[in-house]
C-alpha cells in the first residue's frame, strides 16, 4: 500500500489497474470536484500516456512508477509556472539519488526529466489550469522507469537496469511523494533562491559545450542558465540566446 509520511500529498490515492493516463485521470476528478489537494492517482498500465511536446510516454505495464499529483497552487501567478516544474524535477531528483547514491551522473535535463548518463530514467509533464492569472489546479504528472529492463530505445534506462536490483513500486512510491511534498512546502515558503541554486547543481550539461539543434542547423552551445520564464539561456559563439522548448533540441 501507498503510505507517505506527508501532511497531505498523496493522503488519498486512487489506484487504478489500467487507465488511458493518469494525467487524464486527474483532470476528471477535477472537473468532478473530486481531487483534493495532493491527490494521487496512480496505474499499473497505461495505455495513451503522455508526454512533453506532444510525445506519447511508453512504459512496460506492473514494471514502472506512472503517477499523476493534483496539487492546488494558489499562491503561484501563472507566468511563475516553471518554479513549480523545477520543485518537481528537483523532488525527484533528490529521491533518485536515496536510492542511487550521490552521483554526478544523475542530471535533470532542462527543463524536467531525471537523466543518468546520457539515459533517461523517468519524465515529468505537468498540466495547469488558470483561473485569471493564477494557477487554480496543478496536474503533476511523473513516469519512472523502475524494473523494466529492456526498452524500446537505446537511450532509456531505469534503476533496476542501473543496480541490477527489484524495487517495490508501493513503497517507492510513498518516498517519492514525501520528497515531493518536501520541496512543493520549500516553493510555497518562498524558497525560490534555494530552488534555482540546487536545479543548477544539478542541471544536465549546465556550462558544458555542446552540440544543439537551432532552425534546422546544428550549434555548439554551453548552457548558462535557465530564466525565470524557464527558457534555457545558452551562449552559441559568445551570444546569449533564450530558448523555449519547441525552439531547440539537445544532440546525444
Ligand atoms: C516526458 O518525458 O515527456 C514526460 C513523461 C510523463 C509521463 C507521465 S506517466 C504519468 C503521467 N500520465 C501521463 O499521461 N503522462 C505522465
Amino acid at each position: 500500500a501507498i503510505i507517505p509520511q506527508t501532511l497531505f500529498t498523496g493522503r488519498q490515492v486512487v489506484s487504478l489497474p489500467e487507465c488511458a493516463s493518469t494525467n487524464s485521470e486527474a483532470q476528471a476528478l477535477i472537473h468532478r470536484n473530486r481531487a483534493t489537494d495532493g491527490c494521487v492517482v496512480i496505474t499499473d498500465k497505461q495505455t495513451a500516456g503522455r508526454g512533453q511536446r506532444g510525445n506519447r510516454w511508453e512504459a512496460a505495464p506492473g514494471e514502472n512508477l506512472t503517477m499523476s499529483v493534483v496539487w492546488r497552487p494558489t499562491f503561484l501567478p501563472a507566468p511563475d509556472q516553471f518554479q513549480l516544474s523545477q520543485a518537481v524535477a528537483l523532488a525527484v531528483h533528490d529521491w533518485a539519488t536515496t536510492l542511487l547514491g550521490p552521483d554526478p551522473a544523475l542530471r535533470v535535463k532542462w527543463p524536467n526529466d531525471i537523466f543518468f548518463g546520457n539515459r533517461k530514467l523517468g519524465g515529468i509533464l505537468i498540466e495547469n489550469t488558470l483561473s485569471g492569472t493564477m494557477i487554480q489546479h496543478s496536474v503533476v504528472g511523473i513516469g519512472m522507469n523502475i524494473n523494466q529492463r529492456e526498452f524500446q530505445v537505446p537511450t532509456a534506462t531505469s534503476l533496476a537496469a542501473l543496480t541490477g536490483r527489484a524495487y517495490d513500486l508501493p513503497i517507492l512510491a510513498s518516498r517519492l511523494l514525501e520528497h515531493l511534498e518536501r520541496r512543493y512546502l520549500q516553493l510555497r515558503a518562498g524558497g525560490l533562491g534555494v530552488l534555482r541554486q540546487n536545479y543548477r547543481q544539478v542541471l544536465y550539461r549546465y556550462r558544458e559545450p555542446h552540440l544543439y539543434e537551432v532552425d534546422n542547423h546544428q550549434v555548439t552551445g554551453e548552457i548558462v542558465d535557465v530564466d525565470e520564464a524557464g527558457r534555457l539561456a545558452l551562449s552559441i559563439s559568445g551570444q546569449l540566446r533564450h530558448f523555449d522548448l519547441k525552439e531547440i533540441k539537445y544532440i546525444i
